[in-house]
């Protein structure tokens, strides 16, 4: 029998990367389940290498009604949680929505998934559930450290992971949780720093650096993120965590310097701006166990992946505008008829 999963969010940054990891790379077929907020876009599924093994329904996951129907149409042995509002900054703005997909989105997809007998939840988590450490020597977040978080967005995705915890220990739910830390490669939304600085950088527009610029995060490519999460999903224990990182933290500042090196632009773009309300200082991931029980490695050298990415972005253009006019929108409505949309 054909191997089929219900993967949610698969038209954002880490979805769409996953997706094309797995349809690549394994022989399971996706349902891909997506709301297409401003941050799905179906372009970035464009030239799957089998488009044969993806379908895609456009579905919001607090909308209960709609995902039975999808799970009763599709006898499925796994289900991958990607879905989400992602942007701690928006959650700053309003995190209502933030409550409804994170968490109550999450409890459907749980409840769904268990009682349709479709197999292991892996849920999508982040290293931000941990909350900040303060100082350069303090030790890497481990699956033990203290679950923190400090934005609505992270306390929102530690709402989810411990909803999901408890469904494995009250209902004996197949479940694996991965926590990872900033991802950068492809098809990310340029709202976030990297793709953001990129745009900015080559249209010669200032550069806003919040605070004093020495926030630290922890880069990983996001291939090596989908491999990670496909391991876990394949060969995770039940109710456990598996960190997901590469042991590679950067300073804002000095990650912006190196962009700007690599676009041959002058530091002189760079603008101090007021800081995000409660800033995490430091991220940084300790991925031992999933390197341990799970065979994980990082693949993707950070230099030579990070000038990769600098390029994709300046040779995909026409993308990059797509997201800031809005236009990636119209892709849906002429490339898929109205019966994929419930
Ligand atoms: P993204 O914002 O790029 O994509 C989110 C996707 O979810 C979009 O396609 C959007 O349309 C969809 N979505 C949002 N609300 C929905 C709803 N109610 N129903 C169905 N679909 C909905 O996010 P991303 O950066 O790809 O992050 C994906 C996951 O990975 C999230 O769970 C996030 O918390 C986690 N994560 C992200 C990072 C990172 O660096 N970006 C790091 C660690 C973990
Ligand atoms: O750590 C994992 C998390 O990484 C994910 O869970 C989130 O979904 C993802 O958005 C990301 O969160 P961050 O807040 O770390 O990412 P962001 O790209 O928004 O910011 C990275 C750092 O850069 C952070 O310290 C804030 C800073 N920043 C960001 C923006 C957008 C700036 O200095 N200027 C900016 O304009």
């Amino acid at each position: 029998m054909k191997r089929k999963i219900m993967v949610t969010g698969g038209a954002g940054f880490i979805g769409s990367n996953f997706i094309h990891y797995i349809i690549q790379n394994t022989d399971y077929e996706v349902v891909n389940v997506d709301a297409l907020t401003y941050a799905g876009n179906l372009e970035n599924l464009k030239n799957l290498t089998d488009e044969k093994k993806h379908r895609f329904i456009r579905c919001d996951i607090c909308d209960k009604n709609s995902l039975k129907e999808i799970f009763d149409g599709n006898e499925f042995s796994g289900v991958i949680n990607f879905a989400a509002e992602s942007h701690v900054d928006r959650s700053i703005l309003d995190p209502s929505v933030f409550i409804d997909t994170n968490v109550k989105g999450t409890l459907n997809l749980l409840q769904l998934t268990m009682e349709r007998c479709a197999g292991r939840f892996l849920q999508i988590s982040t290293d931000e559930v941990y909350g900040e450490l303060k100082t350069e020597e303090e030790k890497s977040f481990t699956e033990d450290s203290l679950i923190k978080p400090n934005s609505p967005y992270a306390a929102s995705k530690a709402s989810a992971d411990m909803l999901v915890l408890a469904f494995n220990r009250t209902f004996k739910q197949d479940v694996v949780i991965t926590r990872c830390s900033n991802n950068y490669g492809p098809y990310q939304f340029p709202e976030k720093l990297i793709p953001l600085i990129i745009y900015k950088a080559m249209r010669m527009e200032k550069l806003p650096i919040y605070g004093d610029g020495k926030n630290v995060r922890d880069w990983i490519h996001v291939n090596d993120h989908a491999r990670g999460v496909l391991l876990a999903f394949e060969k995770g224990k039940s109710g456990e965590v598996y960190n997901i990182g590469s042991r590679n933290e950067k300073t804002n500042i000095e990650l912006v310097r190196l962009i700007l090196k690599i676009l041959g632009r002058e530091e002189s773009l760079i603008e101090f701006v007021k800081d995000r309300p409660g800033h995490d200082r430091r991220y940084s991931i300790d991925p031992s166990k999933a390197e341990r029980e799970l065979g994980f490695k990082v693949l993707n050298d950070f230099d030579s992946s990070l000038r990769d990415t600098v390029n994709w972005y300046q040779s995909n253009k026409e993308w990059v505008d797509h997201c800031i006019t809005g236009e990636y929108r119209e892709y849906f409505k002429k490339n898929y008829s109205p019966k994929e949309a419930i």
